[in-house]
């Protein structure tokens, strides 16, 4: 998500290695940026809210002499995105960037207040100058100050400092998060990620955790935090930088179907209370939103699916009254809406046309109004009265996989949170579902080792020209969004249908030439319905994909049919868990045809257009 450079050396201008590193890390996302550098003995720092471009602007109209430097580009965490909380952060002569979070934070930001530490952000990163600052006042040198920091900061990071007082080096130092060094004669560079530095040497040096490097124009030392000096060699890497984004992943799709464990732990991360009794959304105001009593969800294609899901969530844990309608048709159609409704627009872009026009056409009923978006300083963010953000960072394959998961989750928070507020849960229930909430992380993980049995399983199927898709209840909408995925990356025609309805017309298209991939999680209600339409469609000698939870054997299955085992989990959270082997399938089926997976034909990641 953030994203860190830097360089010391004289061979070229510090600020375009700065500006040009920080260019290739646009494509993870980001809301602000800035860079330090040091001139003389006085750390300056410049920066900016929103696009690169935003700075660059201000880099345009400044000569920069400095032989070093750190830029960053944040994905706001800790504080709004603003200029003020955009890195580096200084305090003194130290000027620090970060990627991660400081979990600790706030007990580490109150024991330097009280030593008088006076903080201007809102970011956790701070507290990580005024710590090194604090120990450096303290007596201990440049080194020793970062040691002692991180000794104390709790959490993730990947981390470079600079010191006025020490011009000659920057810190780096990280824990999780990654941190990387290329180095030419004379010069080092160093970055989150491969890419921003590649173009200037492929020899890259790989900081483990816990390491702390000091480089210098032409030298550099590791050590570890006990400060024993530490060998790390550097490898020579022949990847090509478009590879590299991808983290060695063939799409970013693949990649973004991996990361899904990640985005959806990111998304609840921080939103509960620490008895589990409690979702935490800071920006609302609970006395506007206790009253309501009907909810209308606006969104498209997949984040219609993730919406669909959510009514499911809505209803059933917070009783109220929800409907879900397609933003393309919600704007012209007139919907009825009173004051006690509540109008959700989702989408990961936060900015389809149809659905921040649904949202604004909405708006002129007085109603109130909530964003889920991933994109923070997105229009519909901007122009909804609540926000939550989905943190799954960066999507960029155009098929949407992790944002449809983290959308899921946020819609789960809150069907929580509005059945607390409404009292029609108490907390004890409240915990157990937070708690089913907080383990389906690993779950999600345990599904993605599916990736090699669906890949194998799509040689049998990859050339089939239609496929349905079938589920009931909360499975119903994966049912249509593994039609979706399979239509727009692999362009076969697939359409999903709740398992029920096939009987009222569609199964007259079931022949041995049509597979029917059926979403049968074990639960109490559906699992033996789909058993019965099951056998409807192995009747009239369909072939069948039979994704389930049920360890239960399945006779009925034929020769060319397959059964995919999915872990069990609960009734609620199951769509994040039959996700993957659809998100699977349509990826596998799609690579065999060789077809542009992550930018398919005729299709944009952000439909700006009505
Ligand atoms: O950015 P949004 O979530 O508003 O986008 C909505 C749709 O355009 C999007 O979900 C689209 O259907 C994807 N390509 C699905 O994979």
């Amino acid at each position: 998500m953030c994203g860190i450079v830097g360089y010391v050396g004289l061979a070229r201008k510090t600020k375009s290695v700065l500006y040009e590193g920080l260019k290739r890390l646009e494509y993870r996302g980001y809301d602000s940026a800035g860079i330090c550098y040091i001139d003389g003995n006085k750390n300056t720092v410049i920066k900016s809210e929103g696009k690169l471009e935003n700075l660059n602007a201000k880099l345009n109209k400044i000569e920069i002499n400095s032989p070093i430097g750190i830029g960053h580009t944040r994905w706001a965490t800790h504080g709004k995105p603003s200029e003020l909380n955009a890195h580096p952060h200084s305090t003194g002569p130290i000027s620090v960037v970060h990627n991660g979070i400081v979990e600790n934070f706030y007990e580490l930001k109150n024991e330097l207040e009280q030593k008088g530490a006076k903080f201007y952000s809102d970011t956790d990163t701070e507290v990580i100058s005024q710590l090194i600052f604090y120990f450096i006042n303290d007596g201990k040198s440049f080194e020793d100050s970062v040691i002692a920091t991180f000794d104390k900061i709790q959490g993730s990071y990947a981390v470079a400092v600079l010191n006025a007082d020490e011009p000659d080096k920057i810190i780096a130092t990280r824990r999780f998060s990654p941190l990387v060094i290329a180095k030419n004669d004379d010069e080092l560079f160093l970055a989150s990620d491969i890419p921003a530095i590649l173009p200037y040497s492929n020899e890259i040096i790989f900081l483990e955790d816990n390491d702390f490097a000091v480089l210098k124009k032409n030298s550099i030392e590791f050590y570890d935090n006990k400060k024993n000096k530490v060998e790390r060699k550097s490898k020579k890497i022949n990847w090509d930088p478009v590879m590299i984004e991808k983290a060695g992943y063939r799409h970013y799709m693949l990649k973004e179907i991996h990361e899904q464990p990640r985005a959806v732990f990111d998304t609840i991360r921080g939103r509960f209370s620490d008895d589990f009794e409690t979702v935490i959304f800071n920006d609302f105001d609970e006395n506007l939103i206790k009253d309501v009593s009907r909810i209308s969800i606006t969104a498209c294609g997949t984040s219609y699916h993730a919406s669909l899901i959510g009514k499911y969530m809505l209803e059933s844990i917070s009783r109220i009254n929800t409907q879900v309608e397609l933003a393309s048709e919600f704007k012209y159609r007139e919907p009825v809406l009173d004051s006690n409704s509540l109008v959700i627009a989702v989408s990961q872009s936060g900015e389809t046309a149809d659905t921040s026009e649904a949202l604004l056409e909405a708006k002129k009923s007085g109603v109130k109004t909530l964003g889920i978006t991933n994109v923070e300083l997105s229009k519909i963010s901007r122009e909804s009265d609540f926000v939550i953000n989905t943190k799954a960072g960066p999507e960029i394959g155009v098929a949407s996989t992790k944002a449809f998961t983290t959308q899921v989750v946020v819609f789960y928070m809150l069907s929580i949170y509005l059945g607390l507020v409404r009292k029609v849960i108490d907390k004890k229930a409240a915990k157990k579902l937070i708690k089913d909430a907080v383990a389906v992380s690993k779950i999600i993980q345990k599904s993605l080792k599916l990736d090699d049995e669906i890949k194998e399983l799509s040689k049998d199927f990859y050339s089939y020209k239609n496929f349905i898709y079938l589920g009931r209840g909360i499975n119903y909408p994966i049912a249509l969004e593994g039609a979706l995925k399979l239509k727009e990356i692999s362009y076969i025609h697939a359409e999903g249908y709740a398992a029920g309805e096939m009987k009222h017309g569609p199964i007259a298209l079931i022949d041995e030439n049509m597979p029917v991939v059926f979403i049968a999680p074990d639960d109490e209600i559906y699992y033996k319905k789909l058993l019965a339409n099951f056998e409807e469609i192995k009747a009239r000698g369909g072939r069948i994909i039979f994704i389930t939870s049920s360890s239960g054997s399945l006779e009925i299955l034929g020769e060319g049919d397959r059964k995919i085992q999915i872990p069990k989990c609960s009734n609620l959270l199951s769509p994040l868990i039959t996700a993957i082997p659809v998100q699977f399938l349509a990826y596998h089926i799609a690579n065999r045809l060789g077809t542009d997976i992550d930018q398919p034909r005729n299709l944009a990641k952000v439909v700006t257009v009505e």
